[in-house]
């Protein structure tokens, strides 16, 4: 094992605090490893800029996080592994973990046969979430629907608000009156939403996050290299942010965001 390399710290990234809800999971199993989150929130929301647009900043990031020593990143963004997750891994040796929709286990957890989707329009319209739709969807139907404004909804901390659980009802009743049996959060920042959509939900979906699933990913990849960080001291996290203070102090209670020029 490199002791050394192993005590380097895991990468994470995302259009804003979506993939926070990622390193939360990470921090519960991988509790060792120190984290640098970069939440490109000067060019949020992803999933309405061009492809190109994306791939852009995605290399940037992925470039810093490398120069900043991590030892694998992991890609807290739908819209950016169903896009360019084979593109990355080309350009860059590291190990890269994605995020992508729950469409498996809840295809294979359907009774109903009917499944909704939310997600952002980059991910929808992306080829690996069509390529998912194709491999598990044989008799299962999938209802997608665009969560458009939910990312701007989240940043700016207006989860709460009354308007904020029409928007939502628009979106899922329609899947409830369909028979659609399971959620899939397409989006890294739908977690936050959890609360709000259990309202709505009252049980007749299940939602699918995969946060946990991404964790785990992660605890594998790093014990197959041989860099688990075994040291139990010096876990400090860093977190940056390429545009203005937004309300994203709010998500991380006691943690400070320093502004990265990228
Ligand atoms: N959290 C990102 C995702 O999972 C949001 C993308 C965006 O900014 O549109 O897709």
């Amino acid at each position: 094992m490199d002791e050394k390399k192993s005590s380097f710290p895991i990468g994470i990234f995302d259009s804003g605090i979506g993939g926070l809800s990622v390193l939360t999971h990470i921090k519960k199993i991988l509790p060792n490893e120190k984290i640098i989150y970069i939440a490109d929130n000067l060019y949020s929301p992803y999933g309405n800029l061009s492809i190109s647009k994306i791939t852009l900043r995605s290399k940037k990031i992925i470039e810093k996080l490398v120069t900043l020593n991590c030892k694998l990143i992991v890609v807290a963004c739908n819209t950016v592994t169903t896009n360019l997750i084979t593109n990355l891994r080309k350009n860059f040796n590291i190990p890269l973990i994605g995020v992508e929709p729950g469409i498996k286990p809840a295809s294979l957890n359907s009774k109903s046969g009917v499944i909704g989707v939310l997600a952002t329009k980059g991910t929808l319209s992306s080829s690996l979430f069509y390529k998912s739709i194709n491999n598990y969807n044989l008799n299962i139907k999938i209802l997608e629907k665009e969560g458009k404004g939910l990312i701007k909804i989240i940043e700016n901390n207006k989860i709460n608000e009354l308007k904020t659980k029409k928007i939502l009802k628009s979106y899922i009743t329609p899947m409830i009156k369909k028979n659609a049996d399971h959620l899939v959060l397409g989006c890294t920042h739908y977690p936050y939403l959890i609360p709000v959509l259990n309202q709505i939900l009252k049980n007749k979906m299940k939602i699918i996050d995969t946060g946990i699933a991404v964790a785990k990913q992660t605890k594998k990849i790093l014990t197959q290299y041989e860099l688990l960080n075994t040291n139990k001291k010096n876990k400090l996290n860093l977190y940056f942010q390429t545009g203005e203070s937004s309300k994203i102090n709010y998500f991380l209670k006691n943690q400070i965001f320093n502004k990265i020029i990228l």
